[in-house]
């Protein structure tokens, strides 16, 4: 199979019995006060500019939920920066979802917090960047929004919120761990993610300054668990490493188009949110309804069972557990998303891990590349603005 799915193909693919969506990611904007080097929103950031109005977002969310859909997380960029979210949110809880917010703080005040548990948000995830606050303000490219984030976690703290702290662990923060752990300790934070970055969006730009070296993953573990051995109370740390240093690759998104949807900030309804980089036509919550798209659209339904696999994975005894992998991280290492993902020892490509992980911590280059609107304004912004 090439890597390029035909239109001839689109039209005769029948229809895969599905589950219903039971998460949906609403990206509600691309745009962001941070510049992280590691955000996974895609490189070419053209749907910034023409973002879902309130009543567009509140139809995909009436839908997602007449279908069985039970968690929304409002992300982005920064979804703070939507001035309807509190209106969405309330929204959201009317019609019986879990709300989640997925935010960096930075725009967050006492008056907004207190607006969105009126509107019955349910859960914040606040992100920080370091626990250093030098450190976090070079890496999010933003001064002084360490103290802006101490504050809102207070904020957080203060509105009873659950605490739930997230960490990007990269080659640049990973031997601060401690101190990351220390920090999250002193916020009385509930549950902490220690997330090695994934490298998709931005982060696969700059992977070759992100990708921490296996020793400095084995050191970070060991860190961990010795904290973990002296805690008494206090969060709960979950640590995820990088899938490049395994064997068997990760069950992306739980399999494809059977449990995650995510819509963009364009109206644009996807499996995951990287996808947009795969060689498919992906459909648009302005065309068509939810369950139309889930159930009917080539692109959801061109991973979904194992019709699609190639060898190893067709008739691989573990095929049910990974599904063949991530298609975007196929994709984005070989160039074909239809192939076994690389980080499978019996993928034919598993060398390339190799070949990547060799050189972490040797990089070629000496710049990070920020995460930034201005080298992608679209062409035809320009014209629509100068006609
Ligand atoms: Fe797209 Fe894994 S991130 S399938």
């Amino acid at each position: 199979m090439t890597n390029q799915a035909s239109q001839a193909t689109e039209a005769s693919q029948p229809t895969k019995a599905t589950t219903p969506p039971l998460w949906l990611l609403a990206e509600l904007t691309y745009q962001c006060p941070l510049h992280c080097p590691y955000c996974s929103n895609p490189v070419n950031m053209e749907e910034t500019f023409n973002e879902l109005s309130t009543s567009q977002w509140k139809k995909v969310f009436r839908e997602a939920r007449e279908m069985g859909a039970v968690q929304l997380g409002f992300s982005g960029g920064e979804p703070l920066l939507r001035k309807d979210l509190e209106e969405l949110v309330a929204y959201a809880r009317e019609l019986g979802f879990y709300t989640n917010l997925i935010t960096s703080g930075i725009g967050m005040t006492e008056k907004r917090i207190a607006k969105l548990k009126d509107a019955g948000l349910d859960h914040i995830q606040l992100s920080f960047q370091s626990a250093n606050a030098d450190v976090n303000d070079l890496i999010g490219n933003k001064r002084h929004s360490f103290k802006q984030k101490l504050n809102i976690a207070k904020l957080v703290k203060a509105y009873n919120y659950p605490m739930v702290l997230n960490f990007c662990i990269t080659a640049q923060n990973i031997r601060e761990i401690e101190e990351v752990m220390t920090l999250s300790t002193e916020l009385k934070a509930d549950f902490v993610e220690l997330a090695t970055v994934q490298y998709y969006g931005w982060a696969y730009e700059n992977r070759e300054h992100l990708l921490p070296t296996q020793s400095q993953l084995v050191e970070a573990e060991q860190a961990i668990n010795r904290y973990r051995d002296q805690q008494s109370g206090g969060p709960k740390f979950m640590f995820v490493t990088p899938d490049y240093y395994e064997n068997r690759p990760k069950a992306c998104m739980n399999g494809w188009g059977t449990t995650f949807l995510t819509v963009t900030p364009d109206g644009s309804a996807l499996p995951c949110h990287s996808a947009k980089i795969l060689p498919l036509t992906f459909p648009n919550v302005k065309d068509s309804s939810v369950q139309n798209i889930w159930e009917h659209d080539f692109s959801f339904n061109h991973f979904r069972g194992d019709d699609w696999m190639p060898s190893p994975c067709k008739t691989c005894d573990e095929k049910d557990k990974d599904f063949g992998g991530c298609r975007c991280q196929a994709f984005l290492l070989t160039g074909d998303m239809h192939k076994t993902d690389p980080v499978c020892d019996k993928s034919p490509d598993h060398h390339l891990m190799k070949t990547i992980t060799d050189k972490a911590g040797q990089q070629a280059s000496s710049t990070l590349k920020f995460r930034t609107v201005k080298n992608n304004i679209p062409v035809k912004m320009i014209q629509d603005l100068t006609v």
